[in-house]
């Protein structure tokens, strides 16, 4: 085991079947409580130190903005790792030791006027979404929609380019957001808890991220896995996760996570 394997706690145990099973019938799978309660304040104390001082917060960062940070030492830890091999060996995918995970930190605290989520399919295989601060005052608080339809990997990057070219569009999200299509297809609207990880196969499920109103909103999203990697098209595609540094102003915010009752107003 890497000796940087100093997050995910040493007491998260899972099985592997039941993990496949869960993603094959619903589309995702919770796990509870990989990280250990330090471990999830050093993620939200790095957080809230970025957002500090800040209002109106936006911000994406990704690869080496994180080096030296929490997120980091996930991307590093042998137990997440082998979580992520084991799955991606399991739906036949060949794994190196030394995979790579395209991982990202995000968070903003919402819009004020509501938007239609756009969906969309990940680049990736595999991705793993760590939520970090969910606000629990309103229910307009970034949900996330799974379309209960897996599609299998391209046989080559250009059906996978048209076919998301096809379904990423705002037509195809607006029918997608209409609450009988959503019933008919058994849409799933997840509520994340800050205690959990989900899994999906992003590449196969066209997903989004639902409307957030109020209240600072961050996760991490671990991808790993390019099916296209070789493909010319591939950059074109990487274009979801674009770099946004912290901005805004006087974003006020309590440290209140620590009493485990509380969260940025
Ligand atoms: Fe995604």
């Amino acid at each position: 085991m890497s000796p940087n394997d100093n997050l995910i706690t040493s007491t998260f145990m899972y099985n592997i079947d039941n993990i496949i099973r869960d993603i094959e019938n619903n589309c995702f799978t919770e796990i509870s409580n990989p990280l250990s309660l330090d471990e999830q304040d050093q993620i939200k104390d790095y957080v809230a130190a970025k957002v500090e001082g800040h209002d109106n917060v936006r911000f994406t960062l990704i690869g080496s903005d994180l080096d030296n940070t929490p997120l980091e030492a996930i991307n590093r830890s042998g137990r997440f790792r082998k979580l992520c091999a084991d799955i991606l060996k399991r739906n036949g995918i060949k794994v190196s030791d030394d995979f790579e995970f395209y991982y990202a930190l995000g968070g903003n605290n919402g819009d004020t006027v509501s938007h239609t989520p756009r969906y969309h399919f990940d680049a990736f295989y595999l991705t793993v979404v760590f939520p970090i601060f969910i606000p629990h005052n309103t229910q307009a608080n970034g949900k996330l929609n799974l379309v209960p339809l897996r599609r299998n990997i391209h046989r080559t990057a250009t059906g996978n380019f048209l076919l998301k070219v096809l379904m990423q569009n705002i037509l195809i999200s607006f029918v997608l957001n209409l609450a009988p299509v959503k019933r008919l297809l058994k849409v799933k609207e997840i509520n994340l808890s800050e205690d959990c990880i989900y899994i999906f196969y992003g590449y196969r499920t066209l997903h989004s991220v639902g409307y957030h109103d109020s209240g600072l909103r961050s996760t991490a999203v671990f991808h790993t896995h390019n099916p296209h990697s070789n493909s010319y098209l591939n950059k074109a595609i990487l274009t979801k996760h674009h770099r946004v540094p912290v901005k805004g102003t006087q974003f006020k915010y309590s440290a209140d996570w620590k009493n485990r009752n509380g969260h940025l107003s």
